[in-house]
């Protein structure tokens, strides 16, 4: 009931998310979800989660023509500006991005990843969801594989931007309530569930004072006398 919710409301969405988004922020979120692209393997077979419209892939094509992609996203209005904006700028790539609609339940059975993308996806989740999400997605990682998570944030201090950030992501939450139903209006834990399963991020990077943040993390492998048990 819930997905349903938040599948019609950022279908609806779909339709201006593109204009919203760089009003408010520019080209802050596309430059922040790309960040660590170019970290990229060579070869990888890649899972982008919650990729809305798809502007990210145009940096992953730009580093990785060759990369098998798997587009996930609940939303069919999104999905169709995703395969709109692929035919319109990488026409004759469009035949190597398998898009599926739905959730991470919707992944074929046993394929598993090099390389998972999170694009301000991770927020439209509540914290009990969230932490399923990313042990069933972290079991679909590839030993030594890349996570890439970009989402808000709230930076820690000064005080002033750290209340600044709660104000805007309590306003942002706020409008996709009045869409999707999400029901949240904070943000979840990001890093208590990160920790959970992956070591200290191999990297961070943070944007607009703090405000958004893009995490690279590498899945271990597991040491030899856990494999063999
Ligand atoms: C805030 S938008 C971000 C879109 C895109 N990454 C960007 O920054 O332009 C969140 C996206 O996640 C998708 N989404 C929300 N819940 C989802 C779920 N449980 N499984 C897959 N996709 C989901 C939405 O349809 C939407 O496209």
């Amino acid at each position: 009931m819930r997905n349903k919710k938040i599948k019609k409301g950022f279908d609806q969405l779909s339709l201006i998310y593109d204009w919203i988004s760089r009003l408010i922020f520019g080209r802050q979120l596309i430059v922040a979800q790309d960040y660590f692209t170019d970290r990229i393997k060579e070869g990888s077979s890649i899972l982008i989660v919650g990729g809305g419209t798809g502007k990210s892939l145009s940096a992953i094509f730009k580093h990785h023509s060759l990369s098998k992609i798997t587009f996930l996203d609940i939303s069919s209005g999104m999905l169709a500006k995703a395969k709109e904006h692929v035919i319109k700028y990488h026409g004759e790539l469009f035949g190597k991005i398998r898009f599926i609609e739905g959730t991470y339940e919707h992944l074929p059975k046993t394929e598993t990843y090099n390389v998972i993308i999170t694009p301000f996806f991770l927020d439209c989740l509540d914290d009990k969801v969230l932490g399923d999400t990313l042990t069933v997605l972290h079991g679909r990682l590839e030993n030594n594989g890349q996570w890439l998570f970009t989402d808000f944030n709230v930076p820690p201090k000064p005080v002033f931007i750290k209340w600044f950030s709660k104000g805007i992501i309590l306003l942002f939450y706020s409008f996709f309530n009045i869409f999707c139903k999400l029901g949240i209006f904070r943000l979840p834990e990001f890093s208590k569930h990160f920790s959970r399963l992956f070591d200290q991020p191999q990297e961070t990077h943070y944007f607009l004072r703090g405000l958004l943040v893009t995490q690279l993390y590498i899945k271990s492998a597991p040491l030899k006398s856990q494999v063999y048990k």
